[in-house]
């Protein structure tokens, strides 16, 4: 593989538990307790298609303009929790990783859903390590749709089939596998049943795995 393309929260990062707990507060302005099983169903989704999903749970529907003030509200809530992050947000392992990468001249990109991903890329110093990033101001159809996978494919110059994908979510393992790549979940086994591969985490990752 040339390739090596990441998905954001909950790979690299652990802020996971931010948009988690943004979305927790506010389900619970209308009466909905948003617990860790749906927040599954949320990882990979982008923004406004969580929103409708919390609201779809909750049997709630609302006008457009409360839908996009709440949806403003939930990132404005993220981004305090982000606020001070540092590289100790990384997943255990990531640093190594992405440095074995770039020793032996493999190409590394970001296939992220979110919209805050450079930001977090910045504050936790991985930033200058990769050669392209697709993020969610930059794709128009959400996972499990391959669009964000094939474009870091083309960014970085190199067909599907020489491009790995790392993921948390069921919803980015179904992109990336549409897209045509090798995919390894990271995270548990019985979630990610239809990646190629799952690891706990990058600490026990050789690369010549894959
Ligand atoms: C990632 C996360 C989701 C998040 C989405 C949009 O895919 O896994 O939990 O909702 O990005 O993030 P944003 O930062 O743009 O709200
Ligand atoms: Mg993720």
């Amino acid at each position: 593989m040339e390739g090596y393309i990441f998905d954001l929260d909950g790979v690299l990062v652990d802020t996971a538990k931010y948009h988690y707990l943004a979305w927790k507060t506010i389900a619970q302005e209308f009466g909905f307790e948003l617990t860790p099983a749906h927040n599954e169903q949320l990882k990979g989704i982008g923004r406004e298609v969580s929103l409708h999903k919390i609201l779809q749970w909750a049997a709630k529907t609302l006008p457009e303009n409360e839908f996009q003030s709440l949806a403003l509200r939930k990132n404005e809530l993220y981004l305090q929790y982000i606020a001070h992050i540092d590289n100790s947000e990384l997943l255990v392992g990531v640093a190594d990783f992405l440095q074995t990468l770039k020793s032996k001249g493999k190409k590394i990109a970001l296939g992220s859903a979110s919209k805050n991903a450079r930001l977090v890329l910045e504050r936790t110093g991985i930033l200058p390590l990769f050669d392209a990033i697709v993020d969610g101001t930059m794709v128009t159809q959400a996972k499990p749709n391959p669009e964000v996978f094939l474009k870091a494919a083309e960014l970085l110059q190199l067909p599907p089939a020489q491009c790995c994908v790392f993921e948390d979510a069921p919803a980015g393992v179904q992109a990336a596998k549409a897209a045509g790549m090798r995919v390894i979940g990271v995270g548990e086994e019985q979630v990610l049943c239809a990646a190629d591969e799952v690891i706990p985490n990058f600490s026990s990752f050789v690369l010549h795995n894959s």
